[in-house]
């Protein structure tokens, strides 16, 4: 009587887990048949009714059904996931061979690439970076670098004040003297950053970055900062272009120079870039000058050296054939895509 009734559970068990369309259509069969007054339990109550010797038999094959239908249930569920994902991709029409769409990248701004590419270059060379405050002491902007006050050579840098004895820096030629102040030489350094200057017109703008580089050692001559800035020249732009000295002035330098490099679009032939000169100016260098060792309390000539600094955003439109130098802080994102490629 049992045995049968179990045989007969097995089978609808079965006949329903196949059946049902659905995940929860499937779970109600499994508590019908298998829960806890599902038929099953209801089965193993009559055991009471039998003999001992009936008994193991008949548990045992209480068991083996069990577990079979138990089996028959997770492989009809698993069926059903799948028919349900399937049923699923089909209603949205999934297209999987869609190419994605691309979140919005940002890339390096063409200033800041040229910065690190002069920093790796100079890196090389046994440079390392520096800073310095964008809002200097006048001491450190000019007193230090042997620009006294009322010196006419303060006209050269349209200064924004913030007060008495604040200004915005106007170069980044102030880290020099931070470095001299608080390192001992030998030094090689590279200071980079923002300088400001109430200037404002196609080639000029009133905030810019700077690339300073210092050098002191024992003996410094003009001829290591030549052969310096023609290896930079010639890594920065390419090979074979060269550099030429123009004599200037600036207060803290001793001889001072202008340097100009080839043009590197047309390689010194002539062209709009360079205003058909062939040559191209990227900054100032020189010899430190006594009076700045003097004013940093270092001994000159026991530690002599040399200096440079040029402007990134003149770099960097020499470099990549910018027409006009106030694309580079507008950040308007269709320039900034191009150079960021
Ligand atoms: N500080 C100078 C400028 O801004 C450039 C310079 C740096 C010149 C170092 C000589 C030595 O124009």
């Amino acid at each position: 009587m049992s045995y049968q009734k179990l045989e007969q559970i097995e089978g609808e068990a079965l006949k329903h887990f196949q059946q049902a369309q659905n995940s929860k259509e499937l779970y109600d069969q499994k508590v019908r048949f298998l829960g806890k007054s599902g038929s099953l339990t209801e089965v193993m109550k009559e055991m009471g009714h039998l003999s001992k010797e009936e008994k193991p038999f008949f548990g045992k094959k209480v068991n083996e059904t069990k577990q079979k239908l138990e089996q028959a249930y997770v492989d009809a569920e698993e069926k059903l996931k799948r028919r349900e994902i399937e049923d699923r991709m089909h209603q949205e029409e999934l297209d999987m061979t869609l190419p994605a769409t691309h979140a919005p990248a940002g890339g390096p701004h063409p200033v800041y690439s040229v910065m690190e590419e002069i920093f790796t270059i100079m890196s090389r060379l046994g440079y390392s970076l520096r800073t310095g405050p964008l809002v200097e002491r006048d001491y450190y902007n000019f007193e230090a670098l042997n620009i006294p006050q009322n010196h006419p050579a303060r006209d050269m840098q349209d200064t924004f004040f913030i007060d008495e004895s604040h200004v915005l820096r106007t170069h980044t030629s102030p880290i020099q003297i931070h470095s001299l102040e608080s390192e001992a030489p030998p030094l090689r350094i590279i200071g980079t950053g923002s300088v400001f200057r109430c200037d404002s017109d196609i080639s000029h703008l009133p905030h810019f970055h700077q690339i300073e580089g210092m050098c002191v050692d024992r003996k410094v001559s003009m001829a290591d900062l030549k052969g310096t800035i023609t290896f930079f020249v010639s890594e920065f732009f390419g090979p074979g272009l060269k550099t030429r000295f123009r004599p200037s002035f600036f207060p803290f330098t001793e001889p001072s120079a202008e340097v100009d490099c080839q043009c590197p679009l047309c390689k010194g032939k002539g062209c709009s870039l360079c205003k058909q000169s062939g040559w191209i100016e990227i900054g100032g260098a020189g010899l430190i000058n006594p009076k700045v060792f003097e004013f940093a309390k270092i001994n000159y000539p026991d530690w002599q050296g040399f200096a440079f600094g040029f402007g990134l955003e003149r770099m960097a439109i020499i470099k990549y054939g910018i027409e006009d130098i106030r694309l580079l802080p507008e950040n308007d994102i269709r320039f900034l895509r191009q150079m960021s490629l």
